[in-house]
Parts: C-alpha cells; structure tokens; sequence
C-alpha cells in the first residue's frame, strides 16, 4: 500500500511539473486579468482577516494565492506543493513580495510543517485529488492553531473530476463544528460562465467568527 501511495505521488508531480509552464493562462490561476483579481482578493481577504495571519497554501502551484495574501494582505504564507517546476515559479513570482511567502516541495496530504502553527490553511483545487482525503483533511486541520480558520475550495467540474459541495461539506463536518458553503458560480471568479459546481468552504473556529459569510467577498 505504502509503495502505491509512492508511486500515486510521483505520478502526480510528474504531471503537474508538465502543467506548471502553462499553468497561470487559466484565468483564476494567472489571476492576470485585473477583475479576476480583485475577485479573489474580494473573496478571500476578508475570510483570512488579518493583519499578518499564518497562512498554509497547501498545494500552492505557481503561488499566485500566496502573493496575493501575502502583496495585498501583508500575511505570513508559507507554501507547499510536489511539483518542483510549479515551486519555482511560485519563488520567481514572489521575488519581491513583502513579506516574501516561503515556499516548499513536499507532499501536502502530510506536509512537513509545524502543528497549531497556523491561523488559516488554505487549499484551492487539492483535496479533491489527494488519495486518502480524510487523512489529508485530518493533518490539515492539525496545522491550525486555537482559533484558526480552514479555507477551501474545490469543485466538481465537466470534466467528471473533483469532488461534490455536499462530499466536501461532510468531510469538512467530520472533523469541524462550524462549516459554511457558498457557491462561487459568479463568472468573475474564472473569466467567463461555468455550468459545473464549484465552491468554498469555510470553516472557523467557532460561529461567531464568520465574517458575513452571506455574502462572502461581497457577491451572491
Ligand atoms: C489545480 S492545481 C491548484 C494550484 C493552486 N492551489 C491554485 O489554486 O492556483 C493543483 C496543485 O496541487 C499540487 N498537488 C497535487 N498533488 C499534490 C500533493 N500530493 N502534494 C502537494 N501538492 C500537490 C499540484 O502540483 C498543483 O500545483
């Protein structure tokens, strides 16, 4: 089992080291065009508050959430991701960010960082993928210190990949009291309209420490 869950792994940064050069076209992950932009800082700014919170983007690509929180947020970020190309390009493109996120290789279903340590880990478009996601889940939540916040977001794409708002929203219950939805279906959020489920889920500490979640980032 062990040496399949390896094999799993290396697979898979094999991959994403292919991907990692065109990566950033996408829209929401380039985050180029200004609008897209502004609608994810309007989204999750708000949700990591502040000032210089302990960020873990795990799964981070080519770091673009991670400057962003860190150019626009001035958060502490430090992220992890197993493709050594999408690492690189997070580093160049965090050169002259204050304060600069660090970054690491690793694998975030068990990253090497430090337990309580975090006040939000933040995963975009990972958990879906990881081979055991309750296992991933539960050390995700581990890295959270008293009082922190898990943000993720994932999807259930055309393309038959990804995982349901109500399967995330279960694992996320599993081990969460307080688990907020809303559906990100605005075009703003990827540069034209989707006709397939994509999300985030919210989940601080205690319910008193959701943040206009009706209307998180100001869209509905
Ligand atoms: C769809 S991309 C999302 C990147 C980034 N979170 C974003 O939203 O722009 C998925 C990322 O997860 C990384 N990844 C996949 N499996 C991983 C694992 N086991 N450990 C760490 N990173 C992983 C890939 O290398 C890739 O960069």
């Amino acid at each position: 089992m062990h040496g399949m869950l390896t094999r799993m792994v290396d697979d898979s940064m094999a991959m994403w080291d292919r991907e990692a050069a065109t990566f950033d076209d996408a829209p929401d992950h380039g985050l180029r065009d200004p609008a897209v932009r502004r609608a994810w800082s309007e989204l999750l700014l708000p949700l990591v508050g502040g000032p210089r919170r302990r960020v873990a983007d795990l799964g981070c690509g080519t770091g673009t959430l991670s400057a962003l929180l860190a150019d626009e947020g001035g958060h502490v970020v430090h992220g992890v991701d197993i493709s050594p190309e999408m690492i690189e390009r997070a580093r160049a493109k965090t050169e002259h960010v204050v304060p600069r996120p660090v970054f690491t290789v690793a694998d975030a279903s068990d990253p090497p960082l430090r337990s309580r340590a975090f006040d939000v880990v933040l995963c975009r478009h990972v958990l879906w993928a990881m081979p055991d996601r309750d296992s991933a889940l539960r050390r995700w939540v581990d890295l959270l210190a008293p009082g922190g916040a898990l943000i993720l977001i994932e999807g259930r794409w055309s393309t038959g990949a990804g995982m349901t708002a109500a399967e995330c929203t279960d694992l996320v219950r599993s081990l969460r009291d307080t688990v907020e939805l809303r559906m990100l279906d605005d075009p703003a959020y990827w540069g034209g309209t989707t006709d397939d489920e994509r999300y985030i889920v919210y989940s601080p500490a205690a319910p008193g420490n959701v943040p206009d979640v009706a209307g998180v980032g100001g869209r509905r």
